[in-house]
């Protein structure tokens, strides 16, 4: 099966939504790749799989480590990995340096990266140059210190232009879709409307051409808090938990393993 390209989900724009998720690992990717169009690697990954307080620990290698296995592990998906805190904002060539290594080393069809207008000659030196970029402006996780935390935008007029006039410019600068974070439906509505490529949404309303959120959420795995805009599927933690406590009972008890768990002893004769 072709895995699906940068252009047909740019083609998607006002289409029908596109479906995101994040992935992380193989598994989790093969379950997932038969149902969604677009698997992030994101570097949420930080947070939600080594524990960090944000994502800016997370290094490039992490993220060539697991692109790599999510690419393994789904045949279907457009794959796009994020390029961590660090690896992209100095200057176009530092981007376009480390975007080639997530190409080449994972496999991946695109890379991600935060930013809006400041960032709009890295992603057209990128685009130029053959690597698929996903944008990401509204909320952005990566400038948690210079925001004071992980706040929703766009609320006052002032800010709404900003994020508009991000999407925009990353938009121009040859991006295939826009993820927008944590902003308003008028704010995500007038941005969808105005962009020539597909708003993916996560916090930002219906308005937007596709939505994404982070798997572990969805799953109720990832608990240590959830946002409003997260919608839980499944409670598999809770699943975990009572797994845990059986296996453990049932070991403390030799409950298990049973005869059928055990090879056979060997024949006679
Ligand atoms: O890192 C991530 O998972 C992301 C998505 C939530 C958009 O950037
Ligand atoms: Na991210």
């Amino acid at each position: 099966m072709k895995r699906i390209t940068t252009p047909q989900i740019r083609a998607r724009k006002g289409g029908e939504p596109l479906v995101c998720l994040t992935a992380y690992t193989a598994q989790t990717a093969k379950l997932l790749d038969p149902h969604v169009d677009l698997l992030l690697v994101g570097d949420s990954l930080g947070m939600v799989v080594y524990g960090f307080d944000s994502t800016l620990p997370v290094t490039l290698e992490m993220m060539i480590a697991h692109g790599a296995a999510v690419v393994r592990g789904a045949r279907r998906a457009c794959v796009v990995v994020d390029m961590p805190f660090g690896t992209y904002q100095e200057s176009p060539e530092q981007a376009f340096r480390n975007a080639a290594r997530i190409l080449a080393e994972t496999g991946a069809d695109a890379v991600k990266l935060e930013g809006g207008e400041e960032m709009a000659a890295t992603v057209r030196f990128l685009t130029t140059r053959g690597v698929p970029v996903c944008g990401h402006v509204g909320l952005m996780p990566q400038a948690v210190n210079t925001a004071g935390g992980f706040k929703a935008t766009g609320r006052s007029e002032e800010e709404a232009a900003g994020v508009a006039r991000d999407a925009a410019a990353i938009a121009e600068a040859g991006a295939f879709a826009v993820v927008l974070e944590g902003t308003v439906e008028p704010v995500a509505a007038a941005i969808t409307a105005a962009l020539p490529v597909p708003t993916i949404g996560i916090g930002a309303s219906a308005a937007c051409d596709g939505q994404i959120l982070v798997t572990d959420d969805v799953l109720g795995l990832f608990r240590d808090f959830t946002p409003r805009f997260v919608k839980r599927y499944a409670e598999l933690s809770t699943q975990v938990t009572a797994a845990a406590e059986a296996y453990a009972q049932d070991v403390r008890a030799r409950r298990f393993p049973g005869p059928e768990h055990c090879f056979p002893p060997p024949k006679k004769g």
